[in-house]
């Protein structure tokens, strides 16, 4: 088949190419760096021609809700109406579990627009929705830290594996449109600051973290908000064993 990846340089588009080129598909890779911009549509025509699967990994920069919105609102009408006019058969959309639990949140936000948008569209769908991934409690601590110190909410999430959630997006691509995929999350819960301060030994980083609700995170996203629903798909990789090629 051939597969257009959208943001296939980012940390999970990037390991969906590979998942995709090892199963011996025709993989078409979409970022700004490699000359498509789903803002302004640059490229994206061009992308397209003869792709049969979409695959939405791209992010949005920090901005505020409504610039979020805003952003995500844009991109994604751009791709879908470039999908319609291409003729693709299959949208796939990377989205995060727990967003219509949680308000106050301005990514949370864009993704639930994001997500209107797909069901909505002309091209038919999966959305993917996926736990916080293993490496996210230091990428957290990381936007904070300054001088050595982090803050950082004590969420409760059970993250998942990078590389099994691309290879469940491979996988969902290659396959029919199921409109809304089980809940995908890794294997055990954890609290982000423990993750935090565990991936940064298994790096030999010194960065002390100061949990607080006060932060990026508030308690809106406090409590089981974050969790996976009935029935969801665990992926098999530990954070533990993550940990070891952290
Ligand atoms: N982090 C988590 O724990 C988590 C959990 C569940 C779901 N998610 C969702 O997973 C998705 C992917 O996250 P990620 O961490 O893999 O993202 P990422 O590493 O930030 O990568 C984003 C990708 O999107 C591309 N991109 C951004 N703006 C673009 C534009 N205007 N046009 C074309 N390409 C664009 C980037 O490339 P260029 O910069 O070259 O354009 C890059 O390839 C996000 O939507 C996020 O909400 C994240």
């Amino acid at each position: 088949m051939r597969i257009a990846v959208a943001g296939a340089t980012g940390n999970i588009g990037r390991l969906t190419v590979e998942a995709l080129v090892r199963q011996g598909h025709d993989v078409v890779g979409i970022s700004r760096s490699l000359g498509v911009d789903l803002s302004t549509g640059a490229g994206l025509d061009e992308a397209l021609v003869g792709v049969d699967t979409v695959i939405d990994a791209t992010n949005a920069p920090p901005l505020d809700e409504a610039a979020t919105l805003a952003y995500f609102r844009n991109t994604t009408t751009s791709l879908l109406a470039a999908e319609e006019r291409a003729g693709v058969s299959s949208h796939v959309l990377l989205s995060i579990v727990g967003i219509a639990r949680v308000g106050g949140n301005a990514h949370y936000a864009g993704k639930r627009e994001q997500e209107r948008l797909v069901e909505a569209g002309p091209v038919p769908w999966t959305i993917v929705p996926a736990t916080q991934f293993h490496d996210f409690a230091a990428m957290v601590a990381d936007w904070t830290e300054a001088d050595g110190v982090a803050t950082i909410a004590p969420l409760l999430v059970q993250p998942v594996a990078p590389a099994d959630v691309a290879d469940v997006l491979a996988e969902v691509a290659v396959g029919a449109p199921q409109g809304r995929h089980a809940d995908l999350a890794g294997p055990d819960p954890q609290d982000l600051v423990d993750m935090a301060r565990r991936t940064h030994a298994a790096r030999g980083l010194t960065v002390k973290l100061v949990p607080t609700w006060s932060g990026l995170f508030g308690p809106e996203m406090a409590g089981p908000v974050l969790l996976p629903g009935e029935g969801a798909r665990i992926a098999p990789t530990t954070f533990e064993e993550w940990l070891t090629t952290a």
